[in-house]
């Protein structure tokens, strides 16, 4: 499909027709946020659905109800998609939702509402990795091409949501004070349970430590990819098809060392680099 058939564009971003449409970005623009709402705020392939899994337990007490039953897209609903106007009122207060816009974009009732965000980055070598494999399985999103063909789109922004570095570094400049808490996907990898709690202060929560224990256990990748309603198995084959690749697909921080060659790894640190030198903004994977 031609890709002008799969994308509408909105603010200059590339968003997947199948999901996104004037309606459902009307609503977006106009969406009354509250004061107790949660947001979830990722640049795509970095760890949402793991955020759609964690934040609804940490709210809840722990209790498995809602992840067992209700699928991530219903459970924490992205707000710019055709399904928030169908579900949000459904939603139990906290609300909890999730966005991939950037910042300036966001509703205007957002700003000046107490609502808190948790904003989920990762290294971006391994978001391209993820991504071209989605684009492999996902039927609504155009051909990613080859790896490097990939990584060409995705340095000048020719991806969901445009470039890596306007979002990371819009979501970096807000007034937000302490209304945002930062993690990352690395982070939860390498002490899942220590990012829980962390996220848990922030939340103003507090869960016993057995609670967190079968938290932390129930979101671990092997045992999320067993449940039906976060592993995209209810989406029909043609429209995500995990024969080519799974939605939970591997799950690890670093896989990008197995395709990078070390031409386009001097390449994309070049292009990120030169984006991101004034920003002051580092991250761990900098040095990597
Ligand atoms: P990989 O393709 O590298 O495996 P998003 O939800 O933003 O689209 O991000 C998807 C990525 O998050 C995929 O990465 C997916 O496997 C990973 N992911 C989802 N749940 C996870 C979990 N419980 N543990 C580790 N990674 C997880």
């Amino acid at each position: 499909m031609a890709s002008e058939d799969l994308y509408l564009y909105f603010h200059g971003l590339l968003l997947p027709k199948i999901v996104h449409s004037e309606d459902s970005l009307n609503y977006f623009r106009t969406f009354r946020v509250q004061d107790d709402d949660v947001f979830v705020i990722s640049y795509p392939k970095s760890g949402t659905t793991w955020m759609q899994e964690i934040v609804p337990l940490l709210l809840n007490g722990g209790d498995f109800t809602p992840v067992e039953s209700i699928p991530n897209w219903d459970r924490v609903p992205w707000l710019e998609e055709t399904r928030a106007v169908l579900v949000m009122d459904k939603l139990r207060a906290p609300r909890t939702m999730v966005s991939h816009m950037l910042y300036h974009l966001m509703p205007s009732t957002f700003s000046s509402s107490k609502a808190k965000v948790i904003y989920i980055a990762r290294n971006p070598k391994d978001v391209l990795v993820s991504s071209f494999y989605f684009h492999q399985m996902a039927s609504f999103l155009d051909d990613p091409g080859t790896f490097e063909e990939f990584m060409d789109k995705f340095l000048a922004g020719q991806v969901l949501f445009g470039k890596w570095t306007d979002h990371v570094k819009s979501w970096r400049n807000t007034d937000l004070g302490d209304r945002i808490l930062y993690i990352t996907y690395e982070e939860l990898i390498q002490d899942l349970r220590g990012a829980l709690e962390r996220m848990l202060r922030f939340l103003g929560r507090q869960m016993s430590e057995e609670a967190l224990d079968r938290v932390t256990e129930h979101c671990l990748f092997k045992n999320m990819k067993n449940n039906n309603m976060s592993n995209y198995s209810l989406v029909p084959q043609e429209v995500m098809d995990s024969s080519k690749s799974a939605f939970l697909r591997k799950g690890i921080a670093g896989d990008w060392k197995n395709h990078f060659s070390p031409e386009l790894e001097a390449k994309f640190n070049e292009v990120i680099r030169k984006e991101m030198e004034e920003s002051g903004i580092s991250f761990p994977w900098d040095e990597e």
